[in-house]
């Protein structure tokens, strides 16, 4: 079987891998209530960039999700090097291996459109506590793409689905979230930011396989760059 993008993330162990990256999610954090008492969840925490800033600059406990053992592997080694405690759980995001109303915050950043969207969602649903927020950065198409064109997207990544922001906010309206706003974010790129540039944490002898993927990918990316966004999500019950 051929390497999937998934495949490629995990094995060159991108971390940030969703748009705006790291820089991104401290900015949207940054204006949520996050301290010592709240109880975080990660769903498709990747190499864990993400729930180690959280634990570490927040202070929450935190639970790191994701269902790729070499993410994982790579999730933990990180937490390991900065004596971080975040616990990691090795799960699927569509049947969450927890009892309901467990989490104050459930946080996913590029993850749902990988998986079974209405399934995901019912089941973050099911495990925030009265009053907590699932925050989710998700792509969009902008426009209504051709079906080919919407396919061979879906193809490339394995999307499930390629859903509008409309689209999106019927289907966490239908999981039982009464409370979604949504933010379209610019993302400024700065070269010379090198503390929030683009990760790496590669497996040992790559195959260069994973490389066209990744050049693939930026090329997709620049080519549907006005019909492909992404918006942050914020939903309560
Ligand atoms: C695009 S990456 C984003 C990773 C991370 N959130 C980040 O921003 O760096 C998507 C992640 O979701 C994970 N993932 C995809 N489908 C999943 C599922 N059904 N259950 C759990 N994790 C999943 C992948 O293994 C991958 O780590």
């Amino acid at each position: 079987m051929g390497h999937t993008y998934l495949d490629c993330l995990a094995v060159l162990g991108i971390g940030g891998a969703h748009p705006g990256g790291l820089k991104l999610t401290k900015e949207i954090l940054s204006g949520e209530a996050l301290d010592q008492s709240k109880s975080v969840l990660e769903i498709g925490c990747g190499t864990g960039q993400t729930s180690a800033y959280i634990a570490e600059h927040y202070g929450c406990h935190v639970v790191a999700l994701d269902n790729s053992n070499i993410m994982l592997d790579k999730a933990k080694q990180r937490f390991a090097t900065i004596n971080s405690a975040v616990e990691t759980i090795h799960g699927n995001v569509e049947r969450l291996p927890f009892a309901d109303d467990s989490f104050d915050f459930i946080l996913s950043e590029s993850v749902l459109s990988f998986t079974d969207i209405a399934l995901s969602i019912s089941e973050c649903q099911r495990l925030l506590k009265q009053g907590g927020k699932l925050l989710m950065i998700e792509i969009v198409h902008e426009q209504p793409l051709s079906e080919k064109e919407e396919m061979k997207i879906k193809d490339f990544y394995g999307f499930s689905q390629l859903l509008s922001e409309n689209g999106w906010v019927r289907l966490l309206r239908q999981g039982g979230f009464e409370q979604v706003s949504v933010e379209k974010h610019a993302i400024i790129f700065d070269e010379h930011d090198l503390k929030h540039a683009t990760e790496f944490s590669p497996s040992e002898n790559v195959s260069h396989e994973y490389f066209n993927i990744l050049k693939e990918h930026e090329y997709l990316s620049n080519f549907y760059k006005d019909n492909l966004g992404y918006r942050i999500f914020r939903c309560s019950s």
